[in-house]
């Protein structure tokens, strides 16, 4: 029974590592920041001030949430919707609400439980979900890499120059949110392996995981 856990801010690769490696290990994947997500895009829908504690919390422990190759959000698929520029505009504020992290936490621990076995990402994992996985993973990239990435997630083809500088100045201003906000904020944790996907492709990257599980 192998848990991977793998922490790591926006554009790290932090995604397509993951399944990557679940590929490889033959396990399931999950992707919490896609939790959070839904519980933003639920918000959006009911016109939730992203600012509202209180209602988005009653959304997370009222909703119904299938993570699965598609996510699942009251039987709707959302797994595009959830990418949509809006909700990549709130859902930091949303995440950074103590009780939607808690009912997130929870549900994140029930879904690991269940398999016994799997690969988690996310910012909290190594952290405050999932201390005692097996191998624990910070991955990183140098700030220009991660926001040349971003933008290329949205472009067909190379992207441009403007969208490189907006995707830059979006994950900087995330990046502080997540790192700065006083509830688990993204942290090497203790016993965690710093792996720099810098320069490397995602294979390069999950063969070094894999080496060192
Ligand atoms: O990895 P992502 O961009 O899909 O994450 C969306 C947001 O959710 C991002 O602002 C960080 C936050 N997040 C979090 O706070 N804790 C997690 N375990 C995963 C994501």
């Amino acid at each position: 029974m192998t848990v991977v856990a793998i922490d790591g801010p926006g554009g790290s690769g932090k995604s397509t590592v993951a399944r990557g490696l679940a590929r490889r290990l033959g396990l399931d994947w999950l992707d919490t920041g896609a939790m959070y997500r839904a519980v933003a895009l639920a918000g959006l829908r009911r016109d939730v001030a992203p600012d509202d504690a209180d209602r988005l919390a009653r959304i997370a422990r009222s909703m119904r949430l299938e993570m699965g190759h598609a996510v699942l959000l009251d039987g709707e698929d959302v797994t595009e919707a959830i990418r949509l520029p809006e909700v990549d505009a709130v859902v930091s504020v949303v995440a950074s609400h103590p009780a939607v992290r808690a009912e997130l936490v929870a549900r994140q621990r029930a879904w690991v439980a269940s398999r016994g076995a799997a690969v988690v990402e996310g910012r909290d994992i190594t952290s405050v979900v999932l201390p005692d996985a097996d191998l624990k993973i910070y991955l990183t990239a140098d700030a220009a890499e991660r926001a040349l990435r971003r933008a290329g997630q949205h472009a067909h083809g190379a992207p441009a120059r403007a969208d490189v500088r907006a995707a830059s100045e979006a994950i900087a201003r995330r990046d502080r949110l997540d790192a700065g906000r006083s509830h688990s904020p993204l942290v090497v944790a203790e016993g965690a392996i710093v792996v720099d996907s810098t320069g490397r492709s995602a294979d390069e990257v999950v063969d070094e995981i894999a080496a060192l599980l």
